[in-house]
């Protein structure tokens, strides 16, 4: 196994316009980071992951760039930027920027120029295709919901979208489209940045002639010609050799529908590595048939399988990504915890998923237990895959129960503003009215109270990344699973240096009987990490509290 400064820090995901606000005008920005930079260091994290805080409409909040090198003026300057990249640094945390080239703004210069200057190289820098008679040149269909394509008049061409409307797709098959990719990375590596989430970048090779899907879906129809598509090998290499080969940088890629199996493909460590590591989606499925909006019940068996196999094919050849929420996510409380256990369970999945080999990432709020707020109505959703989703599930289910699924799947749900304090608008604004409305239960669920809380959920997570930190055991150790067949506990073993750690979880407010597996005695175990008060065990087993997590470790 081999050591590296990425495999053993923590990453805080910054949301930015839900974050802080700095300057009262309702929007979180680069100010409000800045005053909370030492709250970040606090949790006891060693990088932060923007998501984009560049120059867009914000029709996708920043997954729309109209201009890779300058910052929103909403959130600031790139003046702002430095500052914070500087505080950052100087407090030892890392910076990790979004970097979004499978698609651009429709108002980025290069798309606008495609369509002004049909003749200029600008034009291939897009799918731009003419339609088959009166149809769009192929039936893909967004993954936004809707046709993957839109007509221009004066072109009398279509463009392709994978995502939203105004998020037209780049065509990385042009040379020319790769170089400036390299450019942008080199100029936010150059500045000082230490590395990238690539946002969905496993997308980024379409089938060659961009062939028609023979299934069909209100979503995504097609997704198989460009999930892992034809060059993305190549594509990913380039960038390796080019770029990342020449700086100490992190890189994560985005990667839906990924399996162990492609992932080993461009994450295996040795000379052909073309990432550090990735994001797949297939944990964030047991309570959902691929994404939330095909909603299922929770299945614990199916979360374990998962979480196995990243771990068991991954050890010792390539690096997992750990994550339980982020913006695109609903709360995870909400999903395989318990709202009325909120502080156990949010525990219980903290210690579950970060006790694992791999980078953690924890989402802001995530780390006070935060929750999803209640939405009634659809107007008060504001997140375009979420009015587009909604109108497809009401004219399949009725409004009724659409709105019902919509306050379960919808990524708002992970929007709202983070909540500070329980002062007026949580803390997160001096303005009269944040942005995007707030959960009610800020007045309780909020930092301020969490800091002053020896038990809150806060406290919890610095305890458990300083376990974390000061013991290799949790960052390089082997994993292996017990009871698999257990529908209501997931128990697994780490082992590294002659050391052990048994990490027990239970998913259930039900009393379960627990005996230590095999080869452990509990008694002699140190117990590290729980989220209740117990005497010392006396046996070798104990029936669990609600959402209980115990970790020991025997040296
Ligand atoms: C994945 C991002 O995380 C999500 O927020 C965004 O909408 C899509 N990619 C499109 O960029």
């Amino acid at each position: 196994m081999l050591k590296s400064w990425y495999k053993e820090m923590a990453v805080y995901q910054v949301w930015p316009r839900s974050f802080c606000d700095g300057d009262g005008d309702g929007i979180g920005d680069l100010k409000g980071v800045l005053s909370k930079l030492d709250y970040i260091k606090s949790i006891g994290v060693d990088a932060i992951w923007f998501s984009p805080l560049y120059k867009s409409p914000q029709k996708d909040y920043g997954y729309d760039i109209a201009d890779y090198k300058s910052i929103q003026p909403e959130y600031g300057t790139l003046e702002e930027f430095k500052e914070v990249l500087d505080g950052a640094h100087k407090r030892g945390l890392k910076v990790i920027m979004d970097l979004v080239v499978n698609h651009t703004s429709d108002q980025h210069e290069w798309f606008k120029k495609s369509i002004e200057e049909p003749d200029s190289q600008y034009h291939d820098y897009y799918y731009w295709r003419k339609g088959k008679g009166k149809r769009r040149p192929n039936n893909w269909m967004s993954t936004f919901a809707g046709p993957a394509w839109e007509y221009n008049e004066k072109l009398d061409e279509y463009y392709l979208h994978l995502f939203a409307i105004e998020q037209p797709d780049l065509n990385m098959d042009n040379p020319k489209v790769r170089e400036e990719v390299k450019d942008i990375m080199k100029f936010w590596l150059d500045m000082g940045v230490d590395g990238f989430r690539e946002d969905v970048i496993t997308f980024i090779s379409k089938k060659e002639g961009l062939p028609s899907s023979p299934y069909w879906f209100p979503v995504a129809t097609g997704i198989e010609k460009y999930m892992h598509g034809p060059h993305l090998d190549e594509y990913l290499m380039e960038f390796k050799r080019d770029v990342y080969d020449h700086y100490d940088c992190f890189t994560v890629g985005e990667a839906p529908m990924m399996t162990t199996k492609n992932a080993l493909k461009h994450i295996t460590e040795g000379e052909n590595q073309q990432l550090n590591t990735m994001f797949h989606f297939e944990h964030m499925a047991a309570d959902c048939l691929f994404y939330s909006w095909f909603k299922t019940s929770f299945n614990l068996k199916k979360l374990k399988k998962v979480f196995s196999r990243w771990q068991n094919e991954l050890y010792g050849k390539a690096w997992n990504a750990l994550y339980i929420e982020n913006h695109d996510q609903p709360r995870i409380i909400n999903r395989y915890g318990s709202v009325e256990y909120r502080v156990e369970s949010a525990k219980m999945l903290a210690t579950m998923y970060i006790c694992q080999s791999g980078t953690p990432f924890i989402y802001q709020g995530q780390e006070i237990g935060m929750t999803n707020p209640t939405f009634e109505s659809i107007d008060e959703f504001t997140d375009v895959s979420t009015v587009n989703n909604y109108g497809v599930a009401k004219s399949i289910m009725g409004a009724d129960k659409a709105l019902k699924l919509a306050n379960y799947a919808s990524r708002d749900n992970a929007r709202t503003p983070v909540q500070w304090s329980a002062e007026k608008n949580a803390g997160f604004t001096t303005a009269d009215k944040p942005w995007f409305k707030l959960n009610d239960n800020y007045k309780e669920v909020n930092v301020e109270a969490a800091e002053k809380d020896p038990d809150s959920v806060l406290n919890y997570y610095r305890k458990l990344l300083k376990f974390r930190k000061e013991n290799e055991i949790v960052i390089y150790g082997s994993y292996k699973e017990h009871f698999k067949k257990s529908k209501e506990l997931y128990v697994y073993e780490r082992e590294y240096e002659g050391k052990k750690l048994l990490v027990i979880n239970s998913f259930t407010d039900k009393e379960v009987q627990f005996v230590a597996p095999k080869g452990f005695d509990l008694t002699k175990g140190n117990l590290v990490l729980s989220n209740y008060n117990y005497p010392a065990v006396t046996s070798n087993g104990f029936k669990t509290k609600p959402y209980e997590t115990r970790v020991y470790l025997f040296d």
